[in-house]
């Protein structure tokens, strides 16, 4: 089938400057992983802040990789930081930062309307020929792409959290986007180190089709009382061999996240995902209301400060 086709017939185009639009958890990782793999990479974010915290999640996390790549020689370990942020550019200009770009890879907040808007102003700042990718978790691609007049150039490129550890990416093509851009996806991914998987624009893709039901039973759970959040935790981490239980994972990928994707599916309706899966869960709204987002805010399911 399409999705499946390879890079074997590549006619992939060279993509030389990326720019990442928002700097969180996700768009950091992605802008890291770029950089260390040769690319040029624009990093944008709303605020000179909010760049900052993404600047300092990159640092902080090549300081890792630098540890374990120049185990004993500092010097070299700061060679090879230097020599990865020397490609990250920092901008608060989406539109300029895409006018220079191959590559656009959105990694905003989980919100239809918000990424409508970003993609339908960088449309008309960009290049014809770059390539607009979302990062997004849970919304259909085809209505993102809805925005702009390049649906043959639009696809998703779901990357993992932790991304620097994460190897899957996720290339979503919808009805309309080319072979070309897939094979480009394909070979962007790669060069990244990572291995790419292609799925069709449904909801969840692969992994978070089958992670979110997961977690959101996990949820009912405790809440029924038929089990604590921390004998669950335990319990999958030894009895299932996941490396962190549900509730480490949900605070780990952030439960404002978690509350956009199962929100944005339960609205959707169209049983496209079993509503009785993801139907609200008084426990998670309770704790994202309290500002408790997870790791990110310090405190969520478990406390981090
Ligand atoms: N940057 C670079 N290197 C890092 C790093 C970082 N931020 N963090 C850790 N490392 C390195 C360490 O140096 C270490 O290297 P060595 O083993 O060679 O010494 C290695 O990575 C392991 O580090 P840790 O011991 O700290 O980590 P761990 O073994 O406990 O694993 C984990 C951490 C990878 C996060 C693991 O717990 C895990 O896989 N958890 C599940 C994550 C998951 O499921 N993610 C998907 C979430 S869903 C999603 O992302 C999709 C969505 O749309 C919501
Ligand atoms: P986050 O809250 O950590 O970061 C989002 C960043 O985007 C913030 O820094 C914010 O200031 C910035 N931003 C918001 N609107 C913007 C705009 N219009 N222009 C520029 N920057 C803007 O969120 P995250 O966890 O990094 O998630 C980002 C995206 O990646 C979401 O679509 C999410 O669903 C998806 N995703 C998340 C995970 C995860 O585990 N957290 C995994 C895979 C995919």
């Amino acid at each position: 089938s399409h999705v499946l086709r390879s890079a074997a017939y590549s006619t992939a185009t060279e993509v030389k400057k990326i720019t990442v639009i928002g700097s969180g958890l996700m768009g950091a990782g992605v802008v890291q992983v770029a950089a260390q793999s040769g690319f040029e990479v624009n990093m944008v974010d709303l605020k000179q802040d909010f760049l900052a915290k993404g600047e300092k999640i990159i640092t902080s996390s090549l300081k890792r990789v630098a540890k374990k790549k120049h185990a004993d020689d500092a010097a070299a370990q700061q060679r090879f930081i230097d020599d990865v942020m020397s490609r990250v550019h920092l901008s608060t200009d989406s539109a300029r930062a895409a006018s220079e770009s191959q590559l656009v890879i959105e990694a905003i907040v989980e919100n239809l309307k918000t990424k409508q808007s970003l993609f339908k102003a960088l449309d008309g700042a960009a290049p014809q020929e770059t390539i607009f990718v979302s990062n997004t978790s849970s919304l259909p691609i085809g209505d993102i792409a809805s925005a702009t007049a390049r649906k043959d150039r639009f696809a998703g490129l779901h990357f993992f959290n932790p991304v620097p550890q994460m190897k899957l990416v996720e290339i979503i093509r919808t009805a309309e986007t080319s072979d070309q851009v897939f094979d480009t996806l394909f070979a962007v991914t790669k060069k990244m180190g990572k291995v790419p998987v292609a799925c069709k624009d449904t909801p969840g893709f692969i992994v978070n089709r089958l992670l979110v039901p997961y977690m959101m039973e996990s949820l009912r759970l405790v809440e029924r009382g038929d089990a604590s959040m921390q004998d669950v935790d335990t319990a999958m981490k030894l009895g299932a061999g996941y490396p962190m239980g549900p509730f480490e994972l949900m605070d780990y990928v952030g439960l404002d996240t978690i509350k956009f994707i199962t929100d944005g599916w339960y609205t959707a309706g169209k049983g496209l995902v079993g509503d009785k899966l993801i139907a609200p869960s008084s426990l998670l709204e309770k704790h994202v209301k309290a500002g408790e987002f997870g790791r990110k805010s310090g405190k969520g399911f478990y406390s981090y400060e």
